[in-house]
């Protein structure tokens, strides 16, 4: 259940629980971030963030880097409230070329896997020099279609999240920690 003291503002009666702290999380982006400055260390490193989700972790986690970098977004839609409407579609593209660039997609959370897949096709259609997925959470065992993400922060249950750039219906992004939605929340809209 939830932990004291309380974080402010205290969770909303529809949370059920903090699935992790902002503790937890800091110390998990700062290793990403050093674990990815290594493996890096000799390329031009472009990230490539997936909004809006992604917002909250790219700006930790390329705060974490110790490289330089360069960054660019894209809006893609595949959630329709609490549901996957199953699809991806691209509602803003990049605006930089990644051809001969060494790029991460930097996602908030895998779950089905169908938004990834179709951008990871999309991207690498434009012959980037490599290409690979840094995740902070990894819903594994919703996964309907086999992505796999090079980086994971942390593999999480099969259940509604929301916090640190999560949101149902646009609420919650600006919540520091990641908790899990009440089923009540989501199954009475
Ligand atoms: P996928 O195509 O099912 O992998 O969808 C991934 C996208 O759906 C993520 O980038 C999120 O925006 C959204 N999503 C998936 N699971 C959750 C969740 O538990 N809470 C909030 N958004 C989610
Ligand atoms: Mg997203």
């Amino acid at each position: 259940m939830f932990e004291y003291p309380l974080p402010h503002p205290e969770p909303p009666v529809e949370f059920e629980e903090i699935l992790l702290t902002e503790a937890v999380i800091q110390k998990r982006v700062k290793e990403l971030g050093e674990q990815v400055s290594k493996d890096y260390q000799e390329k031009d490193l472009h990230l490539v963030a997936l909004l809006k989700g992604a917002l909250v972790f790219l700006a930790d986690f390329s705060r974490a880097l110790q490289i330089q970098v360069t960054l660019d977004f894209m809006v893609v839609s595949s959630y329709i409230s609490a549901k996957s409407s199953g699809e991806a579609r691209i509602l803003k593209d990049l605006e930089l070329p990644i051809k001969g660039r060494h790029v991460l997609v930097v996602e908030d959370i895998i779950d089905n896997g169908v938004t990834l897949q179709a951008i990871m096709e999309t991207l690498k259609l434009r012959k980037p020099a490599s290409i690979k997925i840094c995740t902070l959470l990894d819903k594994s065992e919703a996964r309907k279609i086999p992505v796999k993400p090079d980086y994971n922060g942390f593999t999480v249950p099969n259940k509604f999240l929301i916090g640190y750039g999560l949101d149902f219906e646009e609420k919650y992004r600006n919540f520091p920690y990641v908790a899990v939605l009440k089923k009540e929340a989501y199954e009475s809209h």
